[in-house]
């Protein structure tokens, strides 16, 4: 694969969640638009993918694959010309099956005539699918994939989008630089949805699944929680919570609402500089779970320079009255009490959703969190 791309998380916004098929020319122009107005390019978003549905039902007579005439009359070039023009780029969706999981012809058999074409268009980003696979190896697949897009010398970031059932946190890492690890996300807090062999889930059935991946997680490959549901309808908490926890895992931070109608608050969480930092930090370490308990969460993400990101998650449907001794639970796990004790007399607490410094860690942290919100912390060493 082309190295040395996606060191950090990819950020961008994909046409899927709020749009399924529904997509033309206008949205992604109003779409890259929104980022330069709204303030989302300056806080790093840079990708506009666009999903399933761009292409005509059939090849063309020469088996290359032809944009719909109703929905892109000017053709994806000049499309990707646009957002370029807008200091963005650009991405696309393909499937390793026959078909796309909507229908449209998929890469199988196609793959560098296919890759050949997206490079001519100047496309950033394929998203590759995995409907209508039958019979297909999942490493094989994606590597003629990865070996077709290599081969057109463009430096495009392939997003591997197979599910999860065939573990490609085992095998992706040399493959492409993101690999999804579940099914379809849903706009939901706590739920999951059987479509017999499949189950699409909401924000923490994804998170638990997770739990287990951080280890193959690092700068250029990434486990990819699914592009994102703020904005869709949670309440603003849980917005907050979903957007926290897809930072500390450092999951790519892929935006699945409409732009151009979103709240303030919706923005306001979106292009908070302090959590997206936190995601976007150059160690590239997920986050752990510290404690868990039906009502209380506690991740911890370590960063750069000795500092930590820690998260406390409300998950009761109640106001949560917190207390918390920092000494009891040394939040490195690494260092003993002791040793964290001698090598700093305490970390200054900021925290990261309010901008503003709270204090030192040696006292206790005493905090209201309302149900299903989030106290994001970043503590600096006192040295
Ligand atoms: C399944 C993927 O998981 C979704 O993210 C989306 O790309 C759809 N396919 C498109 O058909």
């Amino acid at each position: 694969k082309v190295e040395n791309l996606a060191l950090t998380p990819p950020m961008g916004w994909n046409s899927w969640n709020t749009f399924g098929t529904d997509i033309n020319e206008q949205l992604v122009m109003q779409t890259a638009d929104a980022f330069v107005e709204l303030g989302l390019k300056d806080a790093g978003y840079k990708y506009i993918v666009l999903d399933d549905g761009w292409m005509a039902k059939e090849r063309d007579e020469n088996n290359n694959l032809v944009p719909d005439p109703k929905k892109f009359p000017g053709g994806i070039k000049s499309l990707v010309d646009y957002v370029h023009s807008k200091g963005l780029k650009f991405g696309l969706y393909e499937c390793a099956g026959n078909q796309t999981c909507a229908g449209y012809p998929g890469s199988r058999g196609f793959e560098y005539q296919d890759a050949k074409l997206f490079a001519e268009w100047g496309i950033d980003f394929l998203k590759y699918d995995w409907c209508n696979s039958e019979n297909l190896n999942a490493k094989g697949a994606y590597e003629t994939m990865r070996d077709a897009l290599y081969a057109c010398k463009q430096p495009i970031v392939f997003s591997i989008c197979e599910w999860g059932d065939n573990e490609p946190w085992k095998w992706a890492k040399d493959v492409g630089h993101m690999w999804r690890v579940t099914g379809d996300i849903i706009n939901c807090w706590d739920c999951e949805v059987s479509h017999g062999n499949w189950s699409s889930r909401g924000i923490w059935p994804i998170i638990n699944l997770h739990k287990d991946l951080r280890k193959y997680a690092g700068p250029g490959h990434w486990n990819d929680l699914d592009m994102m549901e703020v904005g869709n309808g949670m309440t603003d908490s849980e917005d907050r919570v979903h957007f926290a926890m897809w930072s500390l895992l450092t999951s790519p931070l892929i935006l699945g609402n409409d732009l151009r109608t979103m709240s303030k608050e919706t923005l306001k969480t979106l292009v908070n500089k302090n959590v997206i930092a936190v995601n976007q930090d150059v160690l590239g370490v997920q986050a752990y779970c510290h404690l868990k308990s039906p009502e209380l969460e506690i991740w911890v993400k370590p960063l750069d320079n000795e500092e930590w990101a820690v998260a406390f998650v409300n998950r009761s449907n109640e106001e949560l009255q917190l207390s918390f001794d920092w000494w009891k639970h040394p939040i490195n796990d690494q260092l003993t009490h002791k040793e964290l004790e001698k090598k700093y007399k305490s970390y200054s607490i900021y925290d990261l959703y309010a901008s503003k410094n709270i204090g030192l860690t040696n006292t206790n942290l005493v905090s209201k969190i309302k149900e299903h919100d989030v106290l994001l912390l970043k503590l600096s060493p006192q040295k």
